[in-house]
C-alpha cells in the first residue's frame, strides 16, 4: 500500500469539527470521535499536489468549472455507476444538503407532501421541513438483518398525502444499505405512476464493498432520466467535506431549468476554485488511493463485524455494504434513546451518533463511524463494549 492509512495524525486544535466539537456538544473534550461522516485520513498526494499547485500558480478569484473537471465527473460516473451523461447534465452546489434545499424550493411548492424512508440521514427531513413543505416517513423493515422498503406504504403514502417528491439515500445512511436493482426499479415505478420526482443521493456510493453492487437509478432505464435527480460530492470518498463542492445530474431539461432558476435567485451558482481542483484530483488522479481506502475500510468493516460477533453476541446489528458507518441496537443497555449518546460518554468516553436523530424507528440504535487507523478503532471498540459491560455488573 502506497498510503499508510494506520498513520494516527492528530486533528485536534485543527478546527476540525469532529475532533473539536467534541466538547461543546459530547460535554467531553477527550471523548473517542467516531462520530460525524468524516474519515481521519490524510488526502491523497494527488489532491494535495493539485492544491498546492493552485495556491503556487494562481490567483484566487472567481473562477469557472473546466472542461477537464467536468470530464473528470463524466468519466468517473461512466466507468463506476454506468452513467451515460454529457457536461449539460451537470450542474454545481456547494454542498449536497443545499442542492436538495434547492431541489424541493426548485421542484415542489410550499406545503406539498415530500416522502423519507425512516430512519435516514437526519438533514433529509430538517431541509424539507425549513422549506415549508410537509415531511412523511416510510419505515424501512429489517429483514434478513438489513432494511428493505416497505413499497405497500410507500404507495400508500403517494396517494394520501399526494407526495411531489421521494429523498433517497442511496446507499442508505446509517444502515448502509446497498438497494438492489429490483428494488430500485420497484421504487421509481411507482414514483414514476404516481408523478413523483425522486431525488437520489449519492455521496456515499462510491463507498460500496466488495460483496455489493450499487446501482444508479438512471443508469437503470432511459426513461428514469426524466423523473430522477442525481446528486453526488466526492466529499465522503476522499474526505473534502471542508472544500465544498458537490454536483447535480440531471438529465431533464424542465427540471433542469427549475433547479438554475433558485439557483440564479438564491446566488448559488458561484462554487469554490479549492473544490473544483480537489474534486478533478480526485477522479481523475486518487484512482489508487481510492482502491487502497477501500481495501483498508473493507478491513475495518470485518474487524468491527467480528468484534460484535465474539464480544457483544447479544447486540443486533447491521452489515454494512457501504458507507464506513455500522448501524447497532444499543437496546440491551436499556436507556431511552435521547440519554445513549450520553451514557456512550459517561461509561466509555467515545461520541457516537445517536439513532433517534435519523427517526423515531431507530431511537434504540447508535452509529459508529470505523473510517480511522485500525489502532483507534480497536480502541473505540473496546470502550463500546465497557458501556455494554458496565450495564451487566
Ligand atoms: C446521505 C448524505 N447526504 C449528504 C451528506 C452531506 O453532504 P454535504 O456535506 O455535501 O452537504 C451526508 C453527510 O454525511 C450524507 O450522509
Amino acid at each position: 500500500m502506497s498510503q499508510n492509512f494506520d498513520e494516527i495524525i492528530d486533528r485536534s486544535g485543527t478546527n476540525s469539527v469532529k475532533w473539536d466539537a467534541r466538547e461543546q456538544l459530547f460535554g467531553s473534550a477527550t471523548a473517542l470521535p467516531m462520530w460525524v461522516a468524516d474519515m481521519d485520513f490524510k488526502n491523497s498526494d494527488q489532491i494535495r499536489k493539485a492544491l498546492h499547485e493552485l495556491i503556487d500558480d494562481q490567483i484566487l478569484g472567481y473562477a469557472l468549472p473546466s472542461d477537464s473537471l467536468f470530464e473528470s465527473i463524466i468519466l468517473w460516473q461512466k466507468e463506476r455507476h454506468q452513467m451515460n451523461i454529457n457536461k449539460e447534465n451537470i450542474l454545481f452546489s456547494p454542498g449536497v444538503v443545499g442542492a436538495i434545499a434547492v431541489c424541493v424550493q426548485a421542484l415542489t411548492s410550499p406545503h406539498d407532501g415530500v416522502l423519507i424512508h425512516d430512519p435516514v440521514y437526519t438533514p433529509f427531513s430538517s431541509v424539507v421541513q425549513s422549506n415549508n413543505r410537509r415531511i412523511y416517513r416510510t419505515p424501512l423493515i429489517i429483514e434478513n438483518g438489513q432494511y428493505k422498503m416497505d413499497y405497500d406504504h410507500i404507495e400508500k403514502s403517494f396517494k394520501e398525502h399526494s407526495i411531489k417528491m421521494f429523498i433517497l439515500s442511496n446507499p442508505h445512511n446509517p444502515g448502509g444499505r446497498v438497494w438492489s436493482k429490483e428494488e430500485l426499479i420497484q421504487l421509481i415505478d411507482l414514483c414514476i405512476q404516481y408523478e413523483v420526482i425522486l431525488i437520489s443521493d449519492e455521496i456515499h456510493s462510491d463507498l460500496t464493498y466488495t460483496d455489493s453492487t450499487i446501482y444508479s437509478p438512471i443508469s437503470l432505464k432511459e426513461e428514469y432520466k426524466n423523473w430522477v435527480v442525481t446528486l453526488h460530492s466526492a466529499s465522503k470518498t476522499f474526505n473534502l467535506a471542508g472544500v465544498k463542492l458537490a454536483f447535480y445530474i440531471v438529465c431533464n431539461d424542465e427540471l433542469k431549468g427549475k433547479i438554475e432558476t433558485v439557483q440564479h435567485e438564491t446566488e448559488q451558482n458561484s462554487i469554490s476554485t479549492f473544490g473544483m481542483v480537489a474534486t478533478e484530483a480526485a477522479f481523475s488522479k486518487s484512482i489508487e488511493w481510492h482502491k487502497e481506502l477501500m481495501e483498508y475500510l473493507e478491513e475495518n468493516r470485518n474487524l468491527v463485524i467480528e468484534f460484535f460477533d465474539k464480544e457483544l453476541p447479544e447486540v443486533f446489528y447491521m452489515k454494512p455494504e457501504s458507507t464506513y458507518l455500522f448501524w447497532f441496537d444499543a437496546s440491551s443497555l436499556h436507556i431511552e434513546g435521547d440519554k445513549l449518546t450520553e451514557t456512550f460518554i459517561q461509561k466509555g468516553d467515545i461520541a457516537l451518533n445517536a439513532g433517534i436523530a435519523y427517526g423515531n424507528s431507530s431511537q434504540q440504535f447508535m452509529r459508529l463511524n470505523f473510517a480511522c487507523p485500525r489502532s483507534v478503532l480497536k480502541e473505540g471498540l473496546q470502550r463500546v463494549k465497557k458501556v455494554f459491560d458496565s450495564v451487566k455488573n
